[in-house]
């Protein structure tokens, strides 16, 4: 699918059963028109990292996903050398007395044959197609020097391997970068993208994507559990539940063939929503009838 309007990114993340609001994709928009990374903050389970794999998905792009770890460094990032292949064919070359000697086998070693891609040269070095979507997932838990290598990636789109030469992508690949922020990402980095906060959804939108996601679950129960969910969203909890978590509860309560929310339901599945046994605890000690019966009664459409 092409992309030329707003309207065609808010089709394109419907018919992928995406449901956001126009903000969202008129900032995807932007970025695909104006060629620049999209830097996606918010809480976890907001569905930051879904865009860039509805995108790929729509776009009908291959997804390369760099998933970022404290002490990442550039070898896992861009290329590493295949020493256990490189050994075996030293082995080889002294085993056949290979006539073209030793500074021959040295070349060979460090050919492409002998390059591992990793995440960031795969995007870069991905032939004359369409560009892939390149997905750096969670760029808040790698370290700080990890973030300004980068930014030089991301400036330039190409990357030198000395042995072999520069790699520069034919098109700059669609860059969807991720942080649950849980440290500052740099200035420097934010300028080079779009940036946009995924906030949880609004009671109406969540509830459209459970019904999505699990067309079993009545409009009622959705609600319902839609609303109980954003009541804990309002309270202090050590961590939230995402819309994943509201997704498998609803799933849950339909697979134990609840069809509306009440307090024993609530209670044997709270912990499909609250994942830490403090917040399971406070949740249980902090009247769960009454969060049962407000998340009810917040529930009610209006008539
Ligand atoms: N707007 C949405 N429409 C449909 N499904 C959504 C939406 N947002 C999130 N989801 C669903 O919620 C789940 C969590 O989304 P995702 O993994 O993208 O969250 P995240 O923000 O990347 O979370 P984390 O910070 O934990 O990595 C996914 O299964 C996704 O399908
Ligand atoms: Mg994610």
């Amino acid at each position: 699918m092409n992309v030329s309007s707003v309207d065609d990114v808010g089709g394109l993340l419907d018919s992928n059963r995406y449901m956001a609001d126009r903000n969202l994709a008129v900032v995807i928009y932007l970025a695909l028109s104006l060629c620049k990374p999209l830097f996606l903050e918010g809480e976890a389970g907001v569905g930051k990292t879904e865009v860039a794999k509805v995108l790929a998905r729509g776009l009908g792009r291959r997804l390369i996903r760099l998933q970022c770890y404290e002490g990442l460094d550039a070898g896992h990032a861009l290329y590493e050398w295949n020493y256990a292949k490189q050994i075996l064919h030293i082995r080889l070359a002294e085993s056949v007395a290979d006539p073209n000697g030793r500074a021959a086998t040295e070349r060979e070693i460090f050919s492409p044959e002998f390059l591992i891609k990793r995440p960031l040269l795969q995007a870069i070095d991905a032939g004359t197609g369409d560009p892939p979507v390149l997905l750096i997932d969670e760029i808040d838990r790698a370290d700080e020097e990890f973030e300004a290598f980068l930014l030089e990636v991301l400036s330039d789109f190409s990357i030198t391997v000395p042995e072999i030469g520069t790699f520069s992508a034919a098109s700059p690949p669609i860059v969807v970068l991720t942080s649950n922020r849980t440290r500052e990402v740099h200035d420097a980095l934010k300028r080079r993208c779009l940036y946009y906060w995924i906030d949880y959804p609004s009671l109406e939108r969540e509830v459209a994507i459970v019904r999505a996601k699990v067309p079993a679950a009545g409009d009622e129960l959705a609600r319902q559990a839609c609303a109980f969910v954003a009541g804990l969203r309002a309270d202090s909890f050590y961590k939230h539940p995402g819309i994943a978590e509201t997704v498998d509860w609803a799933a849950a309560l339909v697979a134990l063939g609840t069809t509306a929310l009440d307090d024993r339901s609530a209670a044997e599945t709270i912990g499909c929503v609250l994942k830490y046994q403090e917040d399971v605890r406070k949740a249980r000690d902090s009247d769960l009838p009454a969060r049962v019966d407000r998340a009810r009664r917040a529930a009610v459409v209006p008539a």
